[in-house]
């Protein structure tokens, strides 16, 4: 019998929810609406179970899973609010570098780090072999880094594959692929993209430009949101990688790269009544035919975390498959389709048709004596 995938989830805020709360709602509906993917090898949607939460913030530790994913300060939308009772609970992490200053100044709609006990690499490790995870997605804030890194060094102790979902780079970062290469463990990642969100639709049409002869001149893209996720990125130390992966995924997606004068990418303002709802603005000068000028300006307006999810349960269930294959390191195709700062960028086509030879349900392979 096929068995399902363990999933650890370290940061339980919005992402979190909103992955959670999807993924028990197609396996309660069995709807198919909204999904990337259906089948990915053997897996469903309804076959992620998650096992065990890691987070600091004393409105959630301790709690179900199930309730902290509705617990402050997340305001992304409940759209599956009552969710089957399960074993997991949320446990204490490990502070570090994940709770920035001016985050614990803002009241209630900030983090609010539990005054418990901060567990160990020893105790996490523990924790996740007793859940036999499979696979530990990353959520932490923005600017993380060294609370990435202590979750990853207990992901290699444990023997778990990992998606890291958010831009501090260990899949793309050649010491830390190598750790994961050399245990035999795969990773996802950098920084999840989003199912129809600013990046990949910036990458689109930059290569539209490009490829209707059209040379790009100047680019922005102006992201404003009232998430904790824009809040904590008010600080712009933390921000380096975030705009630098936001950046590189459209600069990849050019014939030709932009001086850094000409491309403005990133998060801009903190608008604390959009909660989950993310705005971009963006606009694209090009010269085309003649040397005439042309422009374009767009506005999206998405809610952030869900549309976060659905390349999240893709890029666990690719994790899984290769654990199951025994595959190590880095998973190039699969990081390139869902992250926005993967070892190597592609086209998202090439990505696809990489995947699709991997995992996806194909037609029937022609025999080749036929
Ligand atoms: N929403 C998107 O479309 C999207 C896309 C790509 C990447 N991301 C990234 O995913 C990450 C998560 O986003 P979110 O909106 O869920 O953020 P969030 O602010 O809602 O959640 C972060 C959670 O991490 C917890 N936390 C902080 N320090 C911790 C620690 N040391 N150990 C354990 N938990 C800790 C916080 O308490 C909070 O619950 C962010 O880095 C974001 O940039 C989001």
């Amino acid at each position: 019998m096929k068995n399902g995938i363990r999933v650890a989830i370290v940061g339980v805020g919005n992402c979190a929810s909103a992955l959670v709360q999807g993924t028990a709602y197609y396996r309660r509906t069995g709807d198919v609406t909204g999904l990337i993917h259906l089948d990915i090898g053997p897996y469903r949607p309804g076959d992620v179970e998650f096992v065990l939460g890691i987070d600091v913030d004393a409105r959630k530790v301790g709690l179900p899973l199930a309730e902290a994913i509705f617990a402050a300060p997340n305001n992304t939308q409940a759209f599956e609010r009552d969710l089957p009772p399960t074993e997991a609970r949320v446990i204490m992490g490990r502070i570090l570098d994940g709770v920035a200053p001016h985050m614990t100044q803002a009241g209630e709609r900030g983090f609010q780090p539990a005054d418990l006990p901060q567990p160990g690499k020893s105790d996490i490790v523990a924790a996740l072999r007793q859940e036999r995870v499979d696979v530990l997605i990353n959520f932490l804030p923005v600017g993380s880094q060294a609370a990435s890194e202590f979750y990853m060094d207990c992901a290699l102790e444990a023997g778990v594959g990992v998606v890291n979902a958010i831009p501090v780079f260990i899949a793309s970062d050649p010491a830390w692929e190598a750790r994961f290469r050399q245990r035999g463990l795969p990773i996802v990642g950098d920084d999840i993209k989003a199912q129809v969100g600013a990046t990949i639709i910036h990458r689109m049409l930059s290569s539209l430009f490009s490829a209707r002869g059209v040379t790009v001149e100047r680019t922005y893209q102006l992201n404003t949101g009232g998430n904790t996720d824009f809040m904590n990125m008010l600080d712009a130390g933390r921000l380096t990688r975030k705009k630098l992966s936001k950046t590189e995924a459209v600069q990849a997606a050019l014939a030709q790269r932009l001086e850094d004068e000409n491309i403005r990418v990133g998060p801009s303002e903190y608008v604390p009544w959009q909660k989950d709802n993310k705005i971009a603005f963006m606009r694209i000068e090009g010269t085309g035919w003649g040397r005439v000028p042309m422009n374009l300006e767009l506005r999206l307006s998405v809610e952030d975390s869900p549309n976060a999810a659905a390349c999240a349960m893709d890029a666990i269930r690719f994790c899984k498959l290769a654990r199951d294959r025994g595959e190590g390191g880095a998973l190039i195709a699969e990081s390139a389709y869902f992250c926005k700062h993967p070892p190597q960028q592609m086209a998202e086509e090439a990505a696809l048709c990489l995947l699709a030879s991997r995992a996806l349900p194909h037609l029937p392979q022609l025999d080749a004596a036929e």
